[in-house]
C-alpha cells in the first residue's frame, strides 16, 4: 500500500505574540482526505496547521503552525511518500516583521507589511519522481475562468490532479467540486460531501485493481 501526505488546516502568520493571520478553513477535507486514504490500507503524513476537526486516529500527525514549518515539515516527510495532496489553506502572505512584544493600543493606525510564503506545492512538485500530486483551486470566477486558472495552476504546481471548489466549500460540510486530471476532459462531480469528494479523489490517484 502506499504513503500518502497530506497537508490541512489553515496556517497562522503571527503579526505579535498573541495576534495572527488566518483564514477560515477547518481542516474537515484534509480529515476526509486522511480518512479515506486509512479505509484503503494506505499510511498516512497528516501535516496540520491549527484546525478545529481532527484527523482520524491511525495518521502520522506532525502539527505546524506557520507556511514556513508547514514546508519543512513536508519536505522532510516528502522523500518517504507515494503521493501528496495538498488540501491545507497555506497563508499566502506572511507579515514581515512580526513584533517581538504585544503591540499595545493608541499610537494610531497599525501599517503591517506583509511578504510572500513559498508555495508548498509548487515546492514539492520541483522534487517530484514516482509520486502522484494532487491540489485544491480555490476560485470565485465564473466556470470558465475558474478552470482555465485551475489549469494553470496544476501545470505550475506539476500536479496530476487538481479539485476546483469555490469559496463556499471553506468550512462547508459539502461543496460543488470539479475534478481536472492533468490530461483529458474535466470530470464534474456535482454537489458531493467531502467525505465522498476524499474517496473519488483516491480512487481516482490510486485505481482499484480489478
Ligand atoms: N497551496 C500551497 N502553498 C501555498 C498556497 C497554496 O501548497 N502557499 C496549495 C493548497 O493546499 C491548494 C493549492 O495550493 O492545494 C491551491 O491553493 P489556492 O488557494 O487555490 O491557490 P493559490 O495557489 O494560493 O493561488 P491564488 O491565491 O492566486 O488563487
Amino acid at each position: 500500500m502506499a504513503r500518502i501526505l497530506i497537508t490541512s488546516g489553515p496556517t497562522r502568520e503571527p503579526l505579535d505574540p498573541v495576534r495572527f493571520l488566518t483564514n477560515a478553513s477547518t481542516g474537515r477535507m484534509g480529515a476526509a482526505l486522511a480518512a479515506a486514504a486509512l479505509e484503503r490500507g494506505h499510511a498516512v503524513d497528516f501535516v496540520t496547521g491549527p484546525a478545529a476537526v481532527f484527523p482520524p486516529k491511525g495518521v502520522h500527525k506532525v502539527a505546524v503552525t506557520t507556511a514556513l514549518e508547514m514546508l519543512g515539515a513536508c519536505e522532510k516527510l516528502y522523500p518517504l511518500c507515494d503521493a501528496v495532496i495538498g488540501a491545507a489553506a497555506v497563508s499566502d502572505f506572511r507579515p514581515r516583521s512580526p513584533l517581538a512584544h504585544k503591540k499595545p493600543q493608541g499610537g494610531g493606525a497599525w501599517a503591517i507589511e506583509l511578504i510572500p510564503n513559498p508555495d508548498i506545492l509548487e515546492a514539492l512538485g520541483r522534487l517530484k519522481r514516482h509520486q502522484v500530486h494532487a491540489g485544491f483551486a480555490l476560485e470565485t470566477l465564473g466556470l470558465s475562468e475558474a478552470i482555465q486558472r485551475a489549469r494553470d495552476k496544476l501545470s505550475r504546481k506539476n500536479l496530476d490532479w487538481i479539485v476546483l471548489n469555490s469559496a463556499q466549500a471553506i468550512g462547508a460540510e459539502e461543496g460543488i467540486f470539479l475534478l481536472i486530471p492533468r490530461q483529458g476532459p474535466e470530470i464534474s462531480l456535482g454537489k458531493i460531501s467531502k467525505e465522498k469528494l476524499a474517496g473519488t479523489l483516491l480512487d481516482r490517484i490510486f485505481p482499484k485493481k480489478p
